[in-house]
């Protein structure tokens, strides 16, 4: 009885809600209508713009609302005005004048929602916004960063030491231009919303990253009080940063169904995604880099260009890296968002990161290869011992040993350096490496925790889990707080009623939710003990509190068998049967004191088919230190998912906009490429042992957005080491390659 179970944290444990979502028994923001409250429930279908540019001067409706089963088609011509109140979602990078629907006629970009047909059946209502009849005096729409709608935003700017004088003095300088592409999310499960209202309250159902950040914004746009509005968001089948705001289509599910008076669905279709749920923005990003000749960097000069919407100014954290990757004593930074006519950008997987890397990493192979240096010893020569941006320690910053365990594994060594030094047949073989960093984040989180009669937990927060796998990790976290086995935890998540959680994005969720989780059951158990050694009637009566431990659901002596109780027993002597604690995590000021990012190595092998141009990647390896690994197998998943995601993004993911219109020339997942099984060899993670304390109480960094990071320039450089040709554009086509 008095026997130790193991920690559940740190296993592989399985994903709780597995069952659930192989068998189809997890319902996903589209299919909560099988949910009783939701009966009654009518479709919405929206109707987008054709033109990129201009004035709406005609819509007719007439056909469409002729047809069996139509309730309404509402646009700017018959829609109420909403009060839509300044609303900036509390972590929303974008700020301007968000999207507001059908409450004029300017159409900003294409595929701007123009309309919506609400009918009885999806059908009726797809048919009748078929028959949307809607006319434009159509203006060219600006589509290129050197032809902008306006002038650039203000320009935000880094300085350190003298970045001009040093690149004049410098025993090597090298200026390169990379181009990153336009990218789309595109998870497997489109973005939909079901909204009901019950008089002045309203209920939505939707694919969320951040519930409470929809629950404002809708209040905001109807002009009701937050705790009106209810969101429920239980699965998301991925999501990648495009959940983290509310677009413009969950207004227009509440709207309609404010209009007809009825439960509406709205959910987008694959092209609709291009348009109406963010992107990670195209970006062109210069980089002059000044070297001593032992291949240490004095000087960098970062000049960014980026592109957002007209009316919100979209910025991601394009600069850290630039900052704080390596020690350079100069230099200078600005970045500029530059407006066109297309809808606002937001963040993808590994924001900022995954851009800032690909310029950063490949412009340091190039300097290797200038220099005559190892790429690997070239970034350690420039390795910093502190901070070199703020000057403060870093929490934990582990890169060399991630570069020793990589190149061990890959067998780094026995590397040919020059390109083309590696052929079998007409393929030419190559590697290449590249740093990930991203920054760790930590935001306040609450949690309620339970312990029923039957002993049983649950545990909630208002947190999402978009794919990572927060039910699980959470489950572990509680179950060992609560001292009981992960089966009789059970944590919910994805409901705004539920306790404060910081949006599920920027990898903040194991370190700010995880604490959070852990802390309130700490209170629980302490509640349970400090209950069990008052109580007359409990064996433990009497005991030190500090002596008891709780485990298997039992509560014992530390160091005496046989005097133990379970939860069940204690609590069915006590009056509610139940116990109950709130409690959370707020970060301190550890940010200010130190210097905390997840770090990785990122190795790619690829082989070029001289031939034809084209890129295969035949191995990938990310080694992360990313703090303590609370599941491996999550992790694990993670990892793989990111790393695959970086494929994607070097090869083959490409948003194409055509510059007569706007429109975009690719909107399905034909010719949007995303890697395929063929495309996704040996993909494989490590993970540094440890943890990090300095970072919050858990100890974790976050993984989720770091395993993206450097995957493109590891490829782009093991791609330069197959063939001797750099490719500054991404994604790397074939076309650049013959
Ligand atoms: Mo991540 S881009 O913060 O979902």
């Amino acid at each position: 009885m008095t026997q130790q179970a193991r920690p559940v944290a740190g296993t592989p444990l399985s994903r709780v809600d597995g069952r659930l979502k192989v068998t189809g028994r997890a319902a996903y923001a589209a299919e909560q209508d099988a949910h009783a409250a939701v009966r009654g429930e009518v479709h919405g279908v929206i109707v987008t713009s054709t033109v990129g540019k201009g004035r709406i001067t005609g819509i007719d409706t007439a056909q469409a609302a002729a047809q069996p089963g139509v309730l309404a088609v509402i646009s700017h011509l018959n829609a109420p005005k909403l009060p839509y109140r300044p609303y900036r979602g509390e972590v929303d990078p974008a700020r301007g004048e968000r999207l507001r629907v059908f409450q004029d006629d300017r159409v900003r970009f294409f595929g701007q929602p123009v309309a919506v047909a609400v009918a009885e059946t999806l059908e009726a209502a797809q048919h009748a916004a078929s028959l949307v009849q809607v006319t434009y005096a159509a203006e060219r729409p600006a589509t290129g960063l050197d032809a902008p709608a306006g002038p650039p935003n203000q320009s935000e700017n880094y300085q350190r030491g003298n970045a001009d004088q040093a690149l004049q003095q410098a025993h090597t300088r090298l200026a390169r231009t990379y181009r990153l592409t336009r990218e789309n999310h595109h998870p497997m499960e489109m973005h939909a919303t079901i909204a009901r209202w019950d008089g002045d309250r309203l209920t939505v159902w939707d694919k969320s990253q951040f519930v409470r950040t929809v629950r404002g914004e809708l209040a905001a746009v109807f002009g009701i009080p937050a705790e009106s509005v209810h969101v429920i968001s239980p699965f998301v089948g991925g999501a990648f940063g495009s959940g983290l705001r509310a677009w413009p289509h969950v207004a227009v599910a509440a709207l309609a169904a404010r209009q007809v008076r009825r439960p509406v669905k709205v959910m987008l279709t694959r092209k609709q995604m291009f348009t109406g749920t963010g992107f990670r923005p195209l970006t062109e990003y210069k980089l002059t880099l000044g070297a001593d000749e032992r291949g240490r960097v004095t000087a960098a000069v970062h000049d960014i260009r980026a592109e957002t919407s007209t009316y919100e100014d979209y910025r991601e954290a394009l600069l850290t890296q630039g900052q704080m990757t390596y020690t350079t004593p100069n230099v200078r930074q600005s970045y500029r968002s530059i407006p066109l006519d297309v809808s606002t950008p937001t963040w993808m997987r590994g924001p900022g990161a995954a851009t800032a890397a690909f310029p950063i990493e490949c412009a340091m192979d190039e300097l290797a290869y200038e220099l005559g240096i190892d790429p690997i010893e070239l970034r350690l020569r420039n390795e910093p011992e502190r901070d070199p941006g703020t000057g403060v320690p870093f929490s934990t910053r582990r890169l060399r040993e991630c570069f020793r365990i990589g190149a061990r594994t890959v067998g780094w060594d026995e590397r040919a350096p020059q390109p083309r030094s590696k052929r079998e047949g007409h393929w030419l073989i190559g590697t290449g490496v590249a740093v990930a960093t991203y920054h760790t984040a930590r935001a306040p989180a609450q949690a309620l925790a339970r312990v029923e009669a039957d002993g049983r937990a649950t545990v909630q927060c208002a947190t999402s889990d978009m794919g990572p796998g927060t039910y699980t990790s959470m489950t572990q976290i509680a179950a060992d707080a609560l001292g009981l086995p992960a089966g009789r935890v059970r944590f919910e998540l994805g409901d705004s009623a539920m306790p404060l959680a910081p949006p599920h994005g920027g990898s903040m969720t194991m370190a700010s939710v995880g604490s959070a989780v852990q802390d309130t059951c700490d209170k629980l158990r302490k509640q349970a003990i400090a209950l069990a050694v008052a109580d007359p009637a409990s064996p433990l009566h009497g005991a030190p509190a500090g002596d008891v431990v709780v485990r298997d659901g039992r509560l014992h002596l530390r160091d005496e068998p046989g005097r133990d109780e379970s939860y069940r027993d204690l609590l069915a002597r006590g009056k509610d049967g139940r116990l109950e604690a709130r409690g959370g995590y707020t970060p301190g000021d550890e940010a200010e004191r130190y210097s905390m990012h997840a770090y990785g190595a990122v190795f790619a092998q690829v082989a070029v088919d001289e031939r034809l141009g084209m890129a295969r990647v035949r191995r990938l390896l990310g080694v992360y230190d990313a703090g303590r690994i609370i599941n491996p197998k999550l992790a694990h998943s993670q990892a793989i998912g990111g790393l695959v995601g970086g494929i994607g993004m070097a090869l083959l993911e490409h948003t194409v906009t055509d510059p007569r219109d706007g429109r975009i020339a690719n909107p399905n997942l034909a010719d949007y490429l995303v890697p395929t099984n063929a495309d996704v060899p040996d993909v494989n993670a490590i993970y540094l042992d440890g943890d990090d304390r300095k970072a919050d109480p858990i100890g974790v960094k976050g993984l989720a957005e770091v395993v993206i990071v450097g995957v493109a320039p590891a490829i782009a450089n093991a791609i330069f080491h197959a063939t001797g040709r750099r490719v500054r554009d991404l994604p790397i086509t074939i076309e650049a390659l013959l």
